[in-house]
């Protein structure tokens, strides 16, 4: 099976307006796809470092001596972008989420579709897991992860239900959870929301906001000015950090104005955002929720 078809491939890597001798990160290898095609465009000079914290990643990994692959997590970019002798690079891209490997392999506990132990774990080195969340949190520590995370709306039903159930012994399993949540699940949107629970539980596993933020903030401090970032995200909460972060260099509240009242940014959006057409949906649905932002060091 293939491990992953990137999406939006030369929009977002066009985005980084790649010159054929800079050092460029690509901090979500994944299969490889966007890593491959910013390798065609770059010289003998280039270079590519990328990251993937999932150790089934390295089984991609590109023979090229232009090409270094780093297993660890895109929180640490600055650290390791030192270890390998880089305090700048000239554009990063990141394509955030699962991929279609991880999806695709029932064990690793990311699909609704087979029956599996509660695992979500992107690192699989990591001690926590689906399983910590599902078991080991209060009640309201698990709604509050439902509900921001997912954003449900019945977050707190949800959250009774699932401490009740593990009160005759722990849930192992994706079978064991869709069954307690079943009174939350009507016959028609069965799915939707089944996957919204998956998404919330992700998150809190691989605390994938923490670590975007992290990720961004640090890009800045290794872009030169005119560096660019390529992001793409796939649902509202990622999408939200990488609008606002790209337009006013923080998450939340509005920067700073200078005596002429023009805003104190580290970074300008170019261009709109970019998503998928319909042809690139309809070969590949994983694209559907795609969203790309392009911006700029100043
Ligand atoms: C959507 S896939 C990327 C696919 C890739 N662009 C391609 O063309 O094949 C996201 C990948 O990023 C990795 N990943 C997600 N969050 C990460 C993080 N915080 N640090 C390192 N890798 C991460 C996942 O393990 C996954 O392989």
């Amino acid at each position: 099976m293939e491990y992953h078809n990137p999406v939006l491939l030369h929009p977002t890597v066009d985005g980084l307006a790649i010159k054929p001798d800079g050092v460029y990160v690509d901090v979500t290898f994944g299969g490889g796809g966007h890593s491959r095609e910013i390798l065609k465009r770059l010289g003998p000079n280039g270079k590519l470092i990328a990251f993937d914290q999932d150790k089934d990643a390295l089984d991609n990994v590109i023979d090229d001596p232009r090409f270094v692959l780093v297993n660890e997590n895109f929180r640490f970019l600055k650290r390791f972008l030192r270890f390998h002798g880089h305090k700048q690079v000239d554009g990063i891209l990141a394509d955030f989420g699962v991929s279609s490997h991880q999806f695709d392999v029932a064990e690793r506990g990311f699909s609704t579709r087979f029956e599996a132990e509660l695992d979500m774990r992107m690192d699989q080195g990591s001690a926590f897991s689906a399983y910590d969340v599902v078991n080991n949190y209060e009640e309201s520590q698990l709604s509050s992860v439902l509900f921001q995370y997912g954003e449900l709306r019945a977050s707190k039903g949800i959250a009774r239900v699932i401490c009740e159930k593990r009160k005759n012994g722990p849930i192992k399993t994706s079978d064991q959870l869709k069954e307690a949540v079943a009174r939350f699940l009507p016959k028609h949107r069965e799915h939707k929301i089944l996957a919204q629970i998956y998404q919330a539980i992700r998150i809190e596993v691989n605390q994938e906001l923490e670590v975007i933020k992290e990720f961004l903030q640090q890009s800045i401090e290794v872009l030169p000015v005119g560096g660019r970032l390529s992001v793409i995200s796939y649902h509202s909460l990622e999408d939200r950090l990488v609008k606002r972060f790209m337009r006013n260099g923080m998450f939340e509240g509005e920067p700073e104005k200078d005596v002429f009242g023009r805003a104190e940014v580290p970074m300008k959006p170019v261009g709109k955002f970019i998503i998928p057409d319909a042809a690139e949906i309809k070969e590949n649905n994983r694209a559907r929720s795609a969203k790309l932002r392009i911006a700029k060091k100043l």
